[in-house]
């Protein structure tokens, strides 16, 4: 038997740069007196982001969470109060409550097991079924999972196509919206979350990405009360602006960005590394950095969370069994089987990832796995078992 840690070992821990690299854009806050409502960090902010993921600065607006973006986005793009939002169930909180928040009813769909996401052609499906009249569908939310890149210009093609509008929640893709081409922000408007636990995390913070500028624009007045020049609110909005303190913040994490990511690829690359040794598939990748790490224990996620916390390792199944289950979600319309939604839920372990994860502790986690494994393999879904699910 190991000794289990003496500490407990975090799931993620938040990470921001060190006090001396925030402490010139502090002291332009306070120098300035001005620490709210679209002051000089701010722009500077937007505009040093647009020039990183080289994207003109009106093709991106900055609000204080993601949870907002999504939820002032949806308002933005004008839809019907009550219609229907198609989305899936595997996904966080934060993406059925703003979609409720801006007026419209979740209505939740399974996943592809592969990409863990929606597709088009999922979507089409159902809506041949005639299971909606499609005139009562306001929208579809797509998600993508743990960062996982998500094919925009196919969203932009079923937009032309069924005329349904979508919003893509990426809230985790910062690294791939930076870095991959099918990621490029375009029509379908985007979330990027920058919460601390993020990869580019600044505490709390979001942003909206879109070609459509007018969309920007609306999102960027409703994030302030929807106020025109003269300070009348000329369409419903909410205060959700940017912090001065964040855009400062952001601005420091922008000075080290370079540091920042080669740091998360060397934690990244170790974890693939261990989970190669152990025959064990992750969901980590480093062509898109992601900023959590789950592994794929096909039906034994809840019994090997429970054993490592046993060991003092936290893990966690970060979509539970699915948004649906969620007593806030009770008696929303769903699909009636959400199979894959299920197997996820009992396949995807989260395990501790943070900026500091060293290969010490990776080794020692992927022992501690390894030996989980070893007692309880034959608890696995069969293959059988799996084919009902997949
Ligand atoms: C899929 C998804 N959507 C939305 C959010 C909300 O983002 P924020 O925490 O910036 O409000 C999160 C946060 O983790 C998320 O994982």
């Amino acid at each position: 038997m190991k000794n289990k840690l003496e500490h407990r070992l975090p799931i993620l821990q938040s990470s921001l740069p060190p006090f001396e690299r925030m402490i010139p854009y502090l002291a332009h806050i306070e120098n300035n007196r001005c620490h709210s409502n679209f002051g000089k960090l701010f722009n500077l902010f937007e505009q040093r982001m647009a020039d990183l993921l080289q994207i003109p600065r009106d093709n991106l607006v900055m609000v204080c969470n993601g949870t907002l973006a999504l939820q002032t986005g949806l308002m933005a793009m004008g839809i019907d109060k009550d219609k229907y939002c198609l989305m899936p169930s595997w996904t966080f909180s934060a993406t059925p409550a703003s979609a409720m928040l801006a007026g419209l009813r979740p209505l939740f769909l399974d996943v592809d097991l592969d990409t863990q996401a929606l597709t088009p052609a999922l979507v089409k499906q159902f809506l041949a079924h005639d299971h909606v009249p499609i005139e009562e569908i306001g929208a579809v939310m797509v998600v993508s999972p743990f960062g996982y890149p998500i094919p925009r210009a196919e969203w932009d093609a079923f937009t032309a196509e069924t005329k349904i509008p979508v919003m893509i929640d990426a809230a985790a893709s910062f690294d791939a919206v930076h870095r991959l081409p099918q990621m490029r922000p375009g029509a379908t408007p985007m979330m990027v979350s920058l919460h601390g636990t993020k990869i580019f995390g600044i505490g709390e913070g979001g942003m909206l990405l879109s070609s459509d500028v007018d969309l920007i624009s609306r999102v960027k007045g409703m994030s302030n009360f929807g106020f025109d020049v003269s300070r009348t609110s000329s369409y419903l909005g909410t205060n959700a602006k940017m912090s001065e303190y964040q855009a400062g913040i952001g601005l420091a994490v922008l000075d080290a960005w370079d540091e920042i990511r080669e740091k998360r690829l060397a934690v990244t690359s170790n974890y693939i590394t261990m989970f190669d040794q152990l025959g064990l598939k992750s969901w980590l990748s480093i062509d898109w950095l992601s900023s959590t790490c789950n592994v794929l224990v096909s039906g034994l996620a809840e019994l090997a969370r429970d054993y490592m916390l046993d060991q003092n390792i936290e893990s966690r199944i970060w979509w539970n069994k699915g948004c649906h289950t969620y007593p806030a979600y009770q008696g929303l319309p769903k699909e009636l089987r959400l199979l894959n939604t299920e197997y996820l839920s009992q396949a995807m372990l989260g395990l501790p990832f943070s900026i500091d994860t060293n290969q010490d502790v990776i080794a020692m986690i992927g022992d501690r796995l390894a030996d989980f494994l070893a007692v309880n393999a034959n608890k696995q879904f069969t293959a059988k078992e799996k084919a009902t699910y997949c």
